[in-house]
């Protein structure tokens, strides 16, 4: 019997040595991503989300934006023709969960920041079909009306900030009152602004 009938017949030491091989090739590939700075660290110029992106960025995890749109430019022709810039790590690390997603029912999202002015993302957000009359994306008037409470804001950024994120204690003390009188609409527009911008983009 040779070497390779004897692993192909004995299920057991297949499993083991795939195991083993595929582990080896795992190693190789991942482990030094953990020690390449383009991977780790902030590319230059990106700031952690200040308080209404905060806000804005949960509002847009709660209503599923990701369902339908991706925020992660491959670095192919079409994409990077389409929407600028492909996606490098150092753009995610404030970014906690990611929101790369998988799905692209609507436009890849990741650097639509300064694409258009406020009050297109106004009109567009409470109903699509003005701004778009062939669109299929959902209207979300209520965005318009619900207010922010923002007494979770300083836990939040706490939080974020025992991660990593460098929030100072003042940002933190003035959070809430940057929250004042905003609604949910005037926090997803200053996310969905600021998205992808510390990049250069090339349109
Ligand atoms: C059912 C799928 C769907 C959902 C859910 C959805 N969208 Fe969209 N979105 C689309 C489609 C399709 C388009 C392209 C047509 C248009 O511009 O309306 C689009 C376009 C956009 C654009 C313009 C992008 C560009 O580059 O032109 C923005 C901004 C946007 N959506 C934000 C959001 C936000 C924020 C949410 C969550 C509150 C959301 N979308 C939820 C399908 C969706």
């Amino acid at each position: 019997m040779s070497g390779h009938e004897k692993v192909e017949t004995n299920v057991g030491l297949l499993i083991v040595l795939t195991i083993l091989v595929v582990s080896i090739g795992g190693l190789v590939e991942i482990v030094p991503l953990f020690f390449q700075k383009s991977m780790t660290e902030a590319v230059a110029g990106l700031k952690p989300y200040n308080a209404l992106q905060l806000e804005g960025r949960d509002v847009y995890v709660r209503e599923g934006c990701y369902v339908c749109h991706s925020q992660m430019i491959r670095p192919f022709r079409a994409e990077t023709e389409r929407y600028g810039h492909y996606s490098v790590a150092g753009e995610f690390v404030y970014d906690r969960p990611f929101q790369w997603g998988s799905k692209r029912t609507g436009p890849d999202l990741q650097r639509v920041g300064g694409r258009y002015s406020d009050d297109w993302h106004r009109v567009h957000l409470i109903n699509p079909r003005d701004v778009v009359p062939e669109s299929i994306m959902p209207g979300y008037p209520w965005f318009a009306t619900n207010k922010l409470d923002g007494k979770l804001i300083q836990k939040k950024m706490q939080v974020l900030r025992t991660l990593g994120h460098p929030y100072t204690d003042e940002e933190i003390a003035n959070a809430p009152k940057e929250l004042e009188g905003k609604t949910e609409m005037d926090a997803m527009i200053a996310y969905l602004q600021s998205l992808g911008t510390a990049v250069k983009v090339r349109r």
